[in-house]
């Protein structure tokens, strides 16, 4: 086995991103923006000045308002239609598929810069399951792929993100735990049942995925808490006769769904909106909706509401205020921390629940299982602690790094790379 060097480890997040290497057998994370870890998987094209921001800087782009077209959460089409659809941006036509080649190439530059390697050889993670249906899962695969090979990569091999994990988690292990790694991230939780060996190495027993995550729970909020407030599930009339109907939900789905937003700003849509809001029995609500559509406005609705969401969490107040602007100026609305708890229920349920199938399937009973790792940024979220811990009541649990425990792991593991 030869020790390789030149292996840029690769945490390709929905949300967030980040990048690692091992120097002389010591796995390092480096830094992707001045003084931190992870990037957030975000672009801002900016029509203005005809540049691409990345990261923290797409999202600063966005809140000062700059003329462009911001984009997050796009490893949620891979493996879908969408990614193959293309757009000019600065003068230029881009399928998405080529968006996350670009995303991926900075990464690689910006680690370039900082080792004064060159990397052509990938370890990325990669979630358990971008899909439930196995052919848009090995559709979604390939899609990446093809990312990194747009990107520069000629070799990339891929480690599903829960074993990384759990990899690097020799420090907390006692020698027999049965440990389960569950990884939220912002689109998908990932499962890593494993053992721990006498010699601090692991056995990786059985993985598990669901694609839910985070940004799931932006959507089910929004679509819940802000939505109507634009007219959704308000009654529409009919354009000859008395009788109405409930507005269809498409264009709010979207709006609600951070990687469907982009594809929202677009003519159709804005007629759409129009028809709705011509014979609207409520007309300010889908005046609101024209407002955000017409500026262009969707990804500020959905940053106010995961920010509350993260407010809700982490304060025990009784609801916190989103600001939504974007549909009228001052405007604010309450998230209340029962709504958020009952919207959200569900999913920590069907989390914990495949949790508790992950076990299963390696004939293990919840009760076997001595320590969960939870890690990813929704591990955060009390609900889903909550709904999975109390389905392990002998485990112990610890936290690993929320934002950086998958990309620790990928960077250990390049030092087995073998070519
Ligand atoms: N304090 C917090 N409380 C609740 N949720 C949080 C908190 N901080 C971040 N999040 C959520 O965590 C998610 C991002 O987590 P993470 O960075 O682990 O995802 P990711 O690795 O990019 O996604 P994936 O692994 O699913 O592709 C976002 O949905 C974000 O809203
Ligand atoms: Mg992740």
């Amino acid at each position: 086995m030869r020790q390789s060097t030149e292996v840029l480890a690769i945490d390709f997040g929905t949300s967030n991103s980040a990048v690692g290497v091992s120097i002389n057998g010591k796995s390092q994370i480096l830094e992707l923006e001045q003084g931190k870890q992870t990037l957030p998987t975000a672009l801002f094209f900016d029509f203005e000045e005809k540049t691409v921001a990345y990261g923290s800087h797409a999202e600063q782009a966005l809140f000062e308002g700059a003329w462009g077209r911001y984009m997050r959460a796009l490893k949620s089409l891979l493996g879908t239609p969408l990614i193959r659809e293309s757009s000019v941006f600065l003068g230029k036509r881009m399928t998405y598929i080529q968006i996350v080649a670009r995303f991926l190439s900075e990464m690689k530059q910006r680690a370039e810069v900082q080792t004064g390697h060159k990397y052509t050889q990938a370890l990325s993670g990669r979630p358990v399951r971008f899909h439930a249906d196995p052919k848009r899962d090995a559709q979604a695969l390939a899609d990446l792929s093809e990312c990194y090979e747009i990107a520069g990569f000629q070799d990339v091999r891929f480690m599903n993100e829960p074993e990384a994990a759990a990899r690097a988690q020799a420090h907390v292990l006692n020698a027999g735990d049965l440990g389960l790694v569950i990884d939220i991230g912002g689109g998908t939780s990932d499962f890593t049942l494993f053992r721990s060996e006498r010699d601090g190495a692991i056995d990786i027993i059985q993985s598990e995925g669901l694609r839910l995550g985070g940004t799931d729970f932006d959507r089910l909020l929004s679509f819940e808490h802000v939505m109507p407030l634009m007219g959704r599930d308000s009654q529409i009339r009919h354009a000859f006769g008395k009788a109405t109907h409930i507005a269809p939900n498409g264009i709010f789905a979207d709006l609600a769904t951070w990687q469907k937003i982009p594809f929202l700003y677009s003519p159709n849509t804005l007629r759409a909106a129009k028809d709705l809001l011509q014979y609207a029995v409520e007309p300010d609500k889908l005046k609101r909706l024209m407002r955000v559509l017409k500026d262009e406005r969707g990804h500020d609705l959905a940053f106010a509401v995961e920010a509350a969401k993260i407010e809700l969490n982490t304060k025990v107040v009784a609801y916190v205020e989103m600001r939504l602007d974007a549909l009228e100026k001052q405007m604010t609305s309450q998230l209340p921390a029962l709504g958020l708890a009952h919207t959200l229920h569900p999913s920590a349920k069907q989390i914990a629940d495949m949790a508790k199938q992950c076990t299963g399937q390696a004939d293990f009973t919840p009760e076997d299982v001595t320590l969960l790792i939870l890690v990813g940024g929704s591990s955060l979220m009390q609900v889903v602690q909550t709904a999975v811990s109390k389905e392990f009541p002998s485990a112990r649990v610890h936290h690993g790094a929320a934002l950086t425990g998958i990309i620790e792991g990928l960077a250990q593991a390049t030092t087995e790379w073998q070519t």
